[in-house]
């Protein structure tokens, strides 16, 4: 593709992030979706199963949790990159699920160097989510899949397995053996610690998978030396990442932009656009503060025309006001470019827009966000006031056609976090974005 047929007047010859600025479920499928075609190659460099990113094209619903989303367009590239941890029986579900559906999956391509989800990496989930529970702590919520056993193993090195090890039996079955006898020690002799039965399983997976298991890191740079760019998918999002989120409520990567160079092997100076995707208010899943969370009527049809239901384990989000304080953290954490709001036409209909602006906290009033589970969840939030509009706005694809305070809603977000708007997203399909010419350069199509 030609620098002129590049849509959004993203600057040329660069690759590009899309990463959630809030607590996940932004609509980072949708906007990957939107910009895939852009790109040679769209990678995933954080997370895992936890992640669900959902896409719908015309009458098709499609839900991805390991494959990235640049699977539906045909001849891009798609690379899980060594910063992912892996559980092979999701992603060979995954990829026969989307077979069947007649996706075209000869592009798809696995790290050597990523991690391998166990079966008692998610026993290890659950237990810790039960005992925290039972000592009177809050659980995380987390997804139980597994993800922060396996990143804690990763971190261990000893009993350890990664993907690449799969294409030697003789070696997997030794990794295993040795995985097994920790943690037998830890959960005791109980199925998912079985290392017969799991030596031969890996064995299996490593036979199906062989052909997608490479140096990632190599083919990525091989792309940019050809003059190439990429795409790279983020998943979980920034206020639930290891170092920068809600911890000890967070996920247990790298979640933001700052995880793309350590969990891809491409230096940040490739990636030349970073766009910070964040819904046109605030959801949340599982355990941990949410300043703006709204328990009354509103959140509920919020709740309900968002259908704010988990894509990966279909619990109901929690559903608040958009958090500027929040956002403009998160925005500054990723060096974001540019902001996509998405599900903005969730909000048509109310009479009253709120946004958070400011936390109270001990009396006084701070625009700074606080990074700690427990600190964030002693602020009262401050809000402004902002008139709603109404409409189906699901059909626009300009922005001077939204309406004037849907507008001034949008100009309220950019001008607090201090950041173009890209983008805006007015509906689940493919077709329903805005690309904002006159805020970003951007070329609308
Ligand atoms: P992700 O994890 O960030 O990819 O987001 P999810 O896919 O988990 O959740 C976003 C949900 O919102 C999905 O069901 C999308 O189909 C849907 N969605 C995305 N953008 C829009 C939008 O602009 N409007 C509406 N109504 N739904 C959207
Ligand atoms: P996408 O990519 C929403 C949340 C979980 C839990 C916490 C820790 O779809 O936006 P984990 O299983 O990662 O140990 O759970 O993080 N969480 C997500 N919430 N969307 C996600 O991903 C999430 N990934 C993790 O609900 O609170
Ligand atoms: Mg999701």
């Amino acid at each position: 593709m030609s620098d002129q047929e590049r849509a959004c007047g993203l600057p040329t010859g660069k690759s590009v992030a899309v990463v959630g600025l809030q607590w996940g479920d932004e609509g980072k499928g949708k906007l990957v979706d939107v910009l895939a075609g852009e790109h040679d190659a769209v990678v995933r460099f954080n997370g895992g199963a936890n992640a669900g990113h959902s896409i719908v094209v015309g009458d098709e619903r499609y839900a991805v949790h390991l494959v990235p989303v640049g699977v539906l367009i045909p001849g891009v590239k798609s690379i899980i990159g060594n910063g992912v941890v892996v559980d092979p029986e999701q992603l060979l579900k995954e990829i026969s699920d989307l077979e069947s559906r007649g996706v075209d999956l000869s592009g798809l391509m696995i790290s050597s160097r990523a991690h391998v989800v166990m079966p008692y990496h998610k026993l290890e989930d659950a237990v810790r989510e039960e005992l925290a529970c039972e000592g009177g702590e809050n659980s995380i919520g987390t997804t139980r899949r597994g993800i922060g056993p396996a990143y804690a193993d990763k971190a261990q090195r000893r009993g350890a397995i990664r993907m690449g090890d799969l294409l030697d039996a003789d070696l997997v079955r030794r990794r295993v053996a040795e995985a097994c006898r920790l943690k037998q020690r830890f959960l005791g002799n109980v199925p998912e610690t079985d290392a017969a039965v799991l030596g031969e399983r890996l064995v299996e997976y490593g036979r199906v998978l062989r052909d997608r298991i490479v140096d990632s890191t190599y083919l990525l740079h091989d792309i940019l030396d050809d003059g190439g760019s990429i795409l790279f998918e983020g998943a979980n999002a920034t206020l639930l990442d290891v170092d920068h989120g809600t911890y000890p409520y967070a996920t247990a990567s790298n979640a933001c932009a700052l995880g793309i160079a350590a969990g891809s092997g491409v230096p940040m100076s490739n990636v030349g656009s970073i766009i910070g995707v964040a819904k046109a208010y605030s959801t949340r899943v599982g355990a941990g503060p949410m300043p703006t969370e709204l328990f009354d009527e509103i959140g509920d049809g919020i709740r309900t025309r968002g259908r704010e239901f988990g894509t990966t384990t279909g619990r109901p989000r929690r559903v608040g006001w958009i958090d500027l304080v929040a956002l403009r953290y998160a925005a500054a954490i990723n060096g974001t470019t540019h902001l996509a709001i998405t599900l903005l036409d969730v909000l048509a209909g109310l009479d009253e827009l709120k946004v958070c602006i400011g936390y109270r906290l001990n009396g006084e009033i701070t625009e700074r966000f606080l990074p700690d589970g427990p600190s964030l969840g002693r602020v009262e939030p401050v809000y402004e006031s902002m008139e709603g509009f109404s409409g189906d706005i699901s059909g626009i694809r300009t922005l001077s056609e939204l309406p004037a305070a849907a507008q001034a809603y949008l100009d309220r977000i950019s001008s607090y976090c201090g950041v173009p708007i890209g983008l805006v997203s007015v509906g689940p399909e493919r077709s329903q974005i805005i690309h904002v010419s006159e805020r970003c350069g951007c070329a609308a199509r």
